[in-house]
Order: C-alpha cells, then sequence, then structure tokens
C-alpha cells in the first residue's frame, strides 16, 4: 500500500508536465509562490528579539522549496525536507548556486536524529496535510527533536472554523468530516489510510481542527508557544489560517 502524503506525488508530476514551479501557483486561486501574509508572518516572527537572526533553517514539506529560499536570502542555510520525490527533483532543480539542500523523507516516520539540529524548524503548510492524530504527534515531535534547545518553530496551517458552503464549492463530492477532508478518488483504496463512505473510497487529504486545538497539540508536544496569528476563512478561502512561532 501507497503512503497516504505520498498521494501529493501526483500533483507534483502534474505541474512539472505544465511547468509549473511551485504548490500555490498550481492551485485552482492563482497564487504567488509565496504569499503575502506568509511574507509578512515570517518577517514579523524573525524581527523580534526571541527570534534567531541566522543559522540553519529546515522546512518541513518543503515542496519546490519557495520559502526556503526566501528565508535563505537572510542569514540562513537551509535543509528542505519533503516526501514527494518529484517536490524535491523540482526543489534541487530551482535551487542551483543557493546554499540550500533537500532531503525525501516522511516527516513522520523518519528517524530525525541523523538529520541534525536547526536553530528554525519552518512548518511549510505540511501539518494540515497529516490527518491522522497519532501521524500528528510523530510530525510535531520530530519537529521539535530538529530543533536545538529554545530553536524556533514556525508553523503555518490551515485551521477551523471553516466556511462549509464556500468549501463545497467545486467540490460536491468531498466529504468534510471530523475537521477532515476526504476526497473520492477511484485510486483511493491504493494508500494506506483510505475510508469507504457509503461504498466508495475517499481519501484523507487535509486536516483542519479548531486553531484553538491546534495551539493546544503543539504546546502538548512540548514547545512554548510565543505568537500567533488566527485569520478567519476569506471570500476565496474556506479555511481558517493560523499561524504560529513557539520555542523549543
Ligand atoms: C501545501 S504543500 C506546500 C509546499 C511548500 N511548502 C510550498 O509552500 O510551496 C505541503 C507539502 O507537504 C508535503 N508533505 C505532506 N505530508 C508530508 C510528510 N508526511 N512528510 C514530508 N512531507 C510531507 C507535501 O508533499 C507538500 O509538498
Amino acid at each position: 500500500m501507497i503512503k497516504t502524503y505520498e498521494g501529493h506525488e501526483i500533483f507534483y508530476k502534474r505541474m512539472k508536465e505544465k511547468g509549473i514551479r511551485s504548490w500555490n501557483e498550481y492551485s485552482r486561486v492563482k497564487y504567488p509562490e509565496i504569499l503575502a501574509e506568509t511574507k509578512r508572518f515570517l518577517s514579523d516572527t524573525l524581527a523580534q528579539p526571541w527570534a534567531p537572526k541566522g543559522g540553519r533553517v529546515v522546512e518541513l514539506g518543503c515542496g519546490t522549496g519557495p520559502i526556503l529560499r526566501w528565508i535563505c536570502k537572510r542569514d540562513f542555510s537551509g535543509l528542505g525536507i519533503d516526501v514527494c520525490k518529484t517536490a524535491i527533483a523540482m526543489a534541487k532543480d530551482q535551487s542551483k548556486g543557493l546554499d540550500v539542500k533537500f532531503k525525501r523523507a516522511d516527516l513522520c516516520r523518519v528517524n530525525v536524529e541523523r538529520i541534525g539540529k536547526f536553530d528554525l524548524a519552518i512548518d511549510g503548510k505540511c501539518l494540515h496535510c497529516i490527518a491522522g492524530a497519532d501521524d500528528r504527534k510523530k510530525f510535531l515531535k520530530n519537529s521539535l527533536k530538529l530543533l536545538k534547545k529554545g530553536g524556533l518553530f514556525i508553523v503555518m496551517t490551515m485551521c477551523s472554523p471553516v466556511n462549509r458552503k464556500l468549501l463545497s464549492v467545486g467540490r460536491e463530492n468531498w466529504k468534510f468530516i471530523n475537521h477532515t477532508h476526504y476526497i473520492p478518488w477511484d485510486k483511493a483504496s491504493k494508500f494506506e489510510d483510505y475510508v469507504t463512505i457509503n461504498g466508495r473510497a475517499y481519501l484523507p487529504t487535509r486536516k483542519v481542527p479548531h486553531w484553538k486545538s491546534i495551539l493546544s497539540e503543539i504546546r502538548n508536544a512540548g514547545f512554548k508557544i510565543l505568537m500567533f496569528r488566527y485569520c478567519e476563512p476569506t471570500k476565496q478561502e474556506p479555511c481558517g489560517d493560523l499561524s504560529v512561532a513557539a520555542l523549543a
């Protein structure tokens, strides 16, 4: 059986074929490769006295690496980790000449002891791709282990409440149950975490707990939250958006 997160590989293959450089640019609303809000939260956080001013950064779920490259224009050298081999190949291709490296790994399963310690870890919108409660714990535990004591963890993730009406536009057959998006797909039963609903196979693709629950998940993993920003769903985006800065 295929690991559920590797389902992203299909999208990266399509992006590569179409010459699309990044996840955001592939979205149905055409976004820039890094959203203005993402840059704002990263800049605001890195300007704080408790934030590292340079050193080693790891991006978790780096995709083709736009966030990592942006951060590495400051005084950081970086490592991007993603489960998809096509994403990693595209990231390497787009990062020639820069002080960034990439590694393919499933962040819920990899032994991070061998990867090293970082001053800054950024969740590159990966946490909401992880639906299972145990896997989310493993992801957060691995994030903590990747950081030096006092290192900074930045999480950027979709969250609830959601605008259910907007959520269903163009996704009439999707299910949203217990804060989880399930997509119906004929190949879903080839993946580890597929579920059957009314005789049809669905794949859990996004987990968007209430923003307060996500803050608890981060605290329970051992982080000290210093700053966060919650944004309600917008006219374009049916999910809320949570950004968090926490210390290891
Ligand atoms: C929403 S995309 C964002 C990609 C990139 N950070 C960006 O901003 O363009 C989330 C990424 O997380 C990766 N991902 C999902 N689950 C993962 C896991 N368990 N381990 C590593 N990467 C994962 C996906 O392959 C995907 O590239």
